[in-house]
């Protein structure tokens, strides 16, 4: 069982003007094989936290903490924290011209196991796995995704999240630009990897269609930098029904 502990955590971003507070207080625990569904409204700041989490270089940590398992985490480089097996899959995944997809995963799988992975077992699992997400063996061979289609990104991060193996997944927004049938696609995939691995799941959505496939202990509203409310799935229910005027009529 592990923990990843968010306490009280204040996050600038970096802009042109100087640091710009986003996040202002967000308390957040996930343990092992829990899913906790973040909503909340455009630019509320759940895309900071993913970033602060996982230690982009553009989000300074203001005050709080984020502990794994009662370890520093925010000492720790952005490598060592995925290596501690912190994972984030971007809402706007980058593309990386001249890498391939086999390259990259095979790079980052040595990096984080510490020694690379024996290769028949590794060419059987990445190919198990990109068959399950409906992704065609080609992919393996195109650089990272250049030309990607939107859905395809998604898939190609819920990829390496199987692959990779973390004890904490980020997905921003990993929902967004799929049709019906890639959402239960990725939706499965995730189950499939939270259950081999016993992940803890943050799934930061605006969407309760995708709490269907992946159904979350915990829901949070995000409003204005912190979270405003916590609930069971049947609050996901109210947020979609209602949206989230009573939250900010009070910010
Ligand atoms: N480089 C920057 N310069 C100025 N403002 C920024 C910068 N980066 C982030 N912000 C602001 O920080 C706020 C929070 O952004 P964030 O991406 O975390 O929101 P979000 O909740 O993920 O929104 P969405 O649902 O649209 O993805 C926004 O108001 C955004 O404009
Ligand atoms: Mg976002």
């Amino acid at each position: 069982m592990s923990k990843l502990e968010i306490k009280n955590l204040h996050v600038s971003v970096g802009t042109q003007d100087g640091p710009k507070p986003i996040l202002k207080g967000v308390d957040l625990t996930i343990n092992s094989g829990e899913i906790h569904a973040i909503m909340g409204p455009n630019g509320s700041g759940k895309s900071t936290l993913a970033y602060a989490i996982a230690g982009h270089p553009n989000y300074e940590v203001t005050d709080g903490e984020i502990l794994l398992d009662g370890e520093n985490v925010l000492e720790m480089e952005v490598d060592e924290r995925a290596r501690a097996g912190v994972f984030l899959a971007m809402q706007y995944p980058v593309e990386v011209s001249g890498v391939s997809v086999s390259n990259f995963l095979r790079t980052a799988k040595t990096a984080i196991d510490g020694q690379a992975p024996p290769l028949r077992t590794w060419v059987k699992d990445m190919n198990t796995a990109m068959e399950g997400l409906r992704m065609g063996t080609d992919f393996a061979q195109r650089d990272v995704n250049t030309g990607f289609s939107g859905g395809e990104k998604k898939r190609h991060e819920i990829l390496q999240m199987q692959l990779l193996r973390p004890r904490f997944a980020i997905l921003d927004e990993t929902d967004s630009g799929l049709d019906v049938d890639a959402l239960r696609i990725v939706g499965e995939g995730v189950n499939a990897a939270q259950a081999e691995t016993g992940a803890g799941i943050v799934l930061i959505t605006h969407y309760t269609r995708v709490l269907q496939h992946i159904k979350p202990d915990f829901v949070h509203v995000f409003v204005n930098g912190r979270i405003a409310e916590e609930g069971g799935p049947e609050l996901a229910d109210r947020l979609e029904a209602e949206g989230y005027d009573r939250f900010l009529q009070a910010v």
